[in-house]
């Protein structure tokens, strides 16, 4: 099939060394992107950027606007933005502490704001955004009602943007993953034991996702071949949420 390399493209994945971002970097290289893995944590970010053919790992702490503008000077030119880090602190709301609320909203959607806000301008001609929200925001979900409200915000956001940039040939699409198999869904797994076989019953599909399952459809919207898909919001729920 045509239309699928990303070849002379480059693309950056902000929490690239985390479950599904390290499987994004992943499908976007093997689409021959050059990639910057961007994250907190740049021992992992190095190590996935080592695995990669064409790849540097940047540290960014994406609660911070300074750091956010080091980030972009240091990435140059920017293709594909895949705005994927995100935190999830899970609590009923009536208990939640309005301080996580606030680094909630910081990294999952004040960050996504600043970074776009940032290269958006030098996607002329051609430029893919992605933003990775979650099914806990179209749905609702138990414990997840800050985490959800940020989250919520993305797609506000990117539908906006899918009108602004069109006309610079730029598409803007959310992707929503269901329960995943990640570092942040073992955490919350570890505090709730039987929680992810409870969920896998709930899902059509009979199991919850894996990294590579968010990877391919986030690679997918970012070539040529997806080039009429924009402000969409997709899940990736094994048949969960179906809206
Ligand atoms: N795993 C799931 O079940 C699930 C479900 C729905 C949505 N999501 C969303 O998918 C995205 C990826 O989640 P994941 O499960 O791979 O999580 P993860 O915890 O495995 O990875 C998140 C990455 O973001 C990085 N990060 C955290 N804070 C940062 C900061 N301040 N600055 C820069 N980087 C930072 C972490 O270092 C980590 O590498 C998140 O936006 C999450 O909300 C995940």
């Amino acid at each position: 099939m045509d239309g699928l390399s990303l070849a002379g493209r480059t693309a950056l994945v902000t929490g690239g060394a985390g479950g599904i971002g390290t499987a994004i970097c992943a499908d976007l290289a093997g689409l021959g992107a050059r990639v910057v893995v961007a994250d907190l944590d740049e021992e992992a970010a190095r190590a996935t950027a080592a695995g990669l053919p064409d790849a540097v790992a940047e540290r960014v702490d994406l609660a911070d606007p300074a750091s956010i503008d080091d980030l972009a000077a240091r990435a140059g030119r920017v293709d594909v933005l895949v705005n994927n880090a995100g935190v999830g602190i899970v609590e009923p709301f009536v208990d939640s502490d309005p301080a996580s609320w606030d680094l909630m909203w910081r990294i999952n959607l004040r960050a996504p704001m600043y970074l776009t806000r940032l290269l958006l301008p030098g996607m002329r001609g051609w430029g893919r955004l992605v933003f990775i929200s979650s099914d806990g925001a179209r749905a609702g979900s138990g414990g997840e009602g800050a985490y959800a409200a940020t989250k919520a915000g993305l797609f506000g956001l990117a539908k906006t943007l899918a009108r602004e940039a069109a006309r610079q040939g730029v598409t803007s699409n959310v992707v929503c993953p269901g329960p995943t198999d990640t570092p942040m869904q073992r955490a919350v797994a570890e505090r709730h034991p039987g929680l992810v076989d409870k969920l896998a019953r709930g899902i059509p599909l009979r199991r919850i996702g894996r990294p590579d399952d968010v990877a391919g459809l986030v690679a997918f919207l970012c070539t040529d071949r997806a080039g009429y898909i924009t402000g969409q919001t997709l899940s990736v729920s094994g048949g969960i949420t179906m809206c």
